[in-house]
């Protein structure tokens, strides 16, 4: 008589800056799984889950009723256990004693090289998703959590408009991104920003040259017409930060300027139906591919087709901002340019 297969084991966590969409995943994951007669475990707080060896079941009634849900129902953590050898043993043994098949993780590269350093010790499937408002991950056009991320900051950014306009006043707004201008220039183009300052279009050495810019800038607007001035600014990028840039346009061109860095508003909210529809598609392939074998890969997704790419590829960074977006805002917009 045949003997029947014993059913695959998957294992799952979040990790990392939690993302919008992220929940849409889980629930995909864990549908697919059902479906497929797979057990799904959901690990806690990212990487933590394995190290500690805290989990629970995941089955088709742990996941109702969240794919509107921001956050991660699974918790999420940066885990710097996961940088060390003692941290990636104790993971991996948790792994082996609950016979994990395969593991799927859902975050940005942080979490990804945790994969790759599971991989060196373990022989079970390891599959990724791309879970980052950063949207700074290659082999996917956009990460979950990006879209909700981006009409976040959209949605704020208009409401400062309103009280920029009313007192014809300048405004620096720090976007997140961490060291990708993707947030940044999204919003920046979405927003009409006169400025973007941004990895793209801007270099840290070049300061004062970009200070003196936008003071006279600031300056012949007043003579044409008064109205507001909006500066987007990309975290980690000008020195000191939006407030150090704020405190020199006062210092140096005299100018009144309210400053709001959004901050970690833009990592929270309902996810939007892009992120919905993109997580859920992206939690159905990451089944299908354990079944078919697959491993060592993230799951994205370019031009509408799913994608499978090398994990060791994902996290180099090589996805830039579209370059027409670059260009319609620094050559056809182009206050000064008219
Ligand atoms: O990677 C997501 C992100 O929100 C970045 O945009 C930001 O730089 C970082 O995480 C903030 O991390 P934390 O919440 O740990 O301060």
């Amino acid at each position: 008589m045949a003997t029947r297969e014993k059913p695959l084991k998957i294992g799952l966590l979040t990790s990392g800056g939690d993302a919008p969409g992220m929940n849409a995943a889980i629930r995909a994951i864990t549908l697919a799984a059902a479906h497929h007669k797979l057990t799904c475990y959901g690990f806690h707080h990212g990487y933590n889950g394995l190290i500690n060896q805290d989990y629970g079941i995941l089955a088709p009634d742990n996941v109702t009723n969240i794919i509107h849900q921001g956050g991660t129902i699974l918790k999420s953590a940066r885990c710097p256990e996961m940088m060390t050898q003692t941290g990636i043993k104790q993971a991996v043994s948790c792994l082996i004693k609950e016979n994990i098949d395969a593991l799927i993780v859902i975050g940005g590269d942080g979490s990804f090289n945790g994969m790759l350093a599971i991989q060196d010790h373990w022989q079970g499937k390891l599959i990724g998703l791309p879970g980052t408002i950063d949207n700074d991950l290659d082999g996917t056009d956009f990460t979950i959590g990006f879209s909700t991320a981006i009409n976040t900051a959209i949605n704020a950014i208009d409401k400062i408009r309103d009280t920029a306009d009313a007192f014809d006043r300048v405004f620096v707004v720090e976007l997140m991104g961490r060291h990708s201008g993707h947030i940044a220039f999204n919003v920046g183009v979405a927003c009409a920003a006169e400025q973007i300052i941004s990895f793209e279009n801007f270099d840290p050495l070049a300061q004062e040259a970009k200070l003196a810019e936008i003071i006279a800038d600031i300056e012949q607007q007043k003579l044409n017409k008064a109205h507001s001035y909006l500066i987007v600014l990309a975290e980690n990028l000008w020195p000191g930060g939006a407030h150090s840039l704020g405190e020199a346009l006062k210092q140096q061109g005299n100018i009144d300027v309210g400053i709001c860095v959004l901050g970690h508003i833009q990592r929270g909210g309902s996810p939007v139906a892009k992120d919905r529809i993109l997580a859920t598609k992206l939690g159905v392939a990451a089944i299908e591919a354990i079944i078919t074998k697959k491993s060592g890969i993230m799951i994205g997704e370019c031009e509408s087709k799913i994608t499978h790419t090398p994990l060791t590829k994902t996290i180099q960074h090589q996805k830039m901002v579209n370059d027409d977006l670059v260009s319609i805002h620094e050559d056809i917009f182009k206050i000064g340019n008219h």
